[in-house]
């Protein structure tokens, strides 16, 4: 299979990742536990050791401000529900996935929040200014993704950031689609929350995502239980981590997270992103030169990641994407990406697109047989 869906989740994983489940899986995998008997020591060590490395990458101010997730739509959940108050006004924008989207419009629903849409501008890009004249006095938080999942823009976080430093407002950061291959420095960019998945770019297994909180934030606990130690504490302890992890983490996942995160640190985060967006630009080229395919986002490479989404006139993006899977043996992804408001801006809901995301391991062989099994489908 010619896999080109590492926006979904990357695959295949670095050789290291495999060789570290492998070993966790059988050495190590005791219930991590901070009063425990050796093997327990061991395993909440490497859950230790990945907030430390985590901290570092992203420039956080505490490794225990860095709480594991299931994956980037937990994390969403728990810095939403953990912050937000009655009556506070949201900011977002319409290149959001639903995995903020939607938590966010069920508080306005039920009319705990207000909720404002920012629209992405021509070529999907977030003006920070119509955030800036978007911020009123109930203004709480501004959620963004740094990266579409479907057009793969960057989006420009800094300059957000310093609009919402100034006007004393949090601002809460997807980064499903840069972590790991877009540098993030919280610290810089004025980040208070960012909610990451383990298993895209940062190369670990399915089942691990992280949210950073900055220090000083108070949110309210999420998943209260046991934390392997304090057990007297009648409630959650106030310690974090373990203030939002209760119950056994996914530390074998983690450990493959750590594994991965050693990759991108080795082979360079900037080398991975130049590869991924150079085949994505290759293949550009290639639907330029062919008759009836549309590309969405703007071309600046500079401020893209390696995600491509376009639509043929010929074939709904659904029996492109079964064509291309059966007869052709290529993984894409067509349809909406969990992200409906911005396929309604583009002209292309409801029955979405075609998106292509290579990842390290892809070729540009896998995009020449892309574009050739395109040619051949819409001949
Ligand atoms: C921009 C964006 N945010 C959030 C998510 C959700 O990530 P997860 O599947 O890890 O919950 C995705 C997944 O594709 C995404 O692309």
């Amino acid at each position: 299979m010619i896999y080109l869906d590492n926006a979904a989740t990357s695959f295949p994983k670095p050789e290291n990742v495999y060789r570290a489940l492998d070993a966790f899986a059988r050495q190590s995998l005791a219930n991590p536990g901070r009063a425990g008997h050796r093997m327990a020591l061991a395993a909440e060590h490497t859950l230790d050791d990945a907030r430390h490395r985590l901290n570092q990458f992203f420039h956080g101010q505490a490794p225990e401000q860095f709480i594991f997730t299931l994956n980037c739509t937990d994390a969403l959940n728990m810095a939403f529900k953990g912050i937000l108050q009655s009556g506070d006004h949201v900011i977002t924008t319409d290149l959001e996935h639903n995995s903020v989207s939607r938590p966010l419009r069920a508080m306005e629903k039920e009319g705990f929040i207000t909720l404002t849409r920012v629209p992405a501008a021509n070529g999907g890009t977030v003006d920070p200014d119509a955030i800036r004249r978007a911020i009123r006095p109930q203004t709480r938080l501004v959620a963004v993704t740094h990266a579409s999942n479907v057009l793969g823009t960057v989006q420009p976080i800094g300059q957000i950031g310093q609009i919402t430093r100034e006007r004393k407002v949090l601002l809460v950061v997807d980064a499903a689609q840069t972590a790991g291959v877009v540098p993030i420095d919280v610290q810089e960019l004025g980040i208070d929350m960012l909610a990451f998945p383990g298993h895209k770019s940062l190369l670990g297994p399915t089942g691990t995502g992280a949210l950073y909180v900055r220090p000083g934030l108070a949110l309210k606990a999420w998943r209260e239980g046991g934390t392997g130690g304090d057990s007297a504490s009648e409630t959650q302890p106030n310690e974090w981590p373990y203030f939002l992890e209760g119950g056994t983490p996914n530390v074998l996942g983690v450990a493959g997270l750590l594994a991965g995160l050693k990759y991108v640190e080795e082979h360079r985060l900037d080398a991975i992103h130049r590869h991924e967006v150079d085949l994505v630009e290759r293949l550009w080229r290639r639907l330029d030169e062919l008759p009836g395919f549309e590309v969405f986002g703007h071309r600046d490479h500079s401020r893209r990641v390696g995600t491509i989404s376009f639509r043929s006139d010929s074939l709904p993006a659904a029996e492109l994407g079964g064509i291309l899977d059966q007869a052709f043996n290529i993984a894409i992804r067509p349809g909406l990406h969990c992200a409906p408001y911005i396929h309604r801006a583009i002209g292309t809901f409801p029955e979405g697109a075609v998106r292509v995301s290579p990842g390290p391991f892809s070729t540009e062989a896998d995009i020449d047989r892309l574009s050739e099994a395109l040619t051949e489908i819409t001949a």
